[in-house]
């Protein structure tokens, strides 16, 4: 087994990154579907959806350049094409969602989605000893779980 120059294992940081990036080209689906229903929603409850996706959208742009980052960091290069995000999506892709429940429920089923990706992170994180990816993953999870959460509390639903 050969270290890096962080002091993990070569291989399973590779792999790590791999999907990681995996994980990246999904948010950024994720952030296109929030541009889409920020642009798109209509009806009565417009201003607030509107500045709520934008709150998201925001908060997954920091997220997108967060993953990127650690990729970098791990010694692989970030997915940077809409070709290679798109071949990668796993994220369903939303498109002219204008009505409130659906754009709520794009937001829940893209987490839902981001959420399996980030716990398969996670626990080869685990195993890699990989303190620093480990973490993210668990910061993300807890806060997505909370946005589903309300976003389901919206729709009227539970988790
Ligand atoms: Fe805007």
């Amino acid at each position: 087994m050969t270290l890096n120059s962080i002091g993990l294992n070569t291989e399973m940081t590779k792999e790590l990154a791999n999907d990681l990036n995996t994980l990246l080209a999904n948010f950024q689906i994720y952030y296109q579907n929030l541009r889409g229903i920020h642009w798109n929603i209509k009806g009565k409850r417009f201003f607030d959806l509107h500045v709520k996706f934008e709150e998201l959208y925001t908060d997954a742009n920091v997220k997108v350049d967060e993953i990127a980052e650690r990729i970098l960091t791990l010694g692989v290069t970030p997915l940077h094409t809409f070709e290679d995000y798109t071949n990668a999506a796993k994220v369903p892709v939303g498109k002219n969602i204008s009505q409130d429940e659906k754009a709520v429920n794009l937001i829940v089923e893209s987490l839902t989605e981001l959420l399996k990706i980030e716990r398969a992170i996670l626990d080869k994180s685990d195993d890699a000893n990989d303190e620093g990816t480990n973490s993210m993953m668990s910061d993300f999870i807890t806060e997505q779980e909370k946005t589903v959460w309300m976003m389901k509390a919206w729709l009227g639903e539970t988790v």
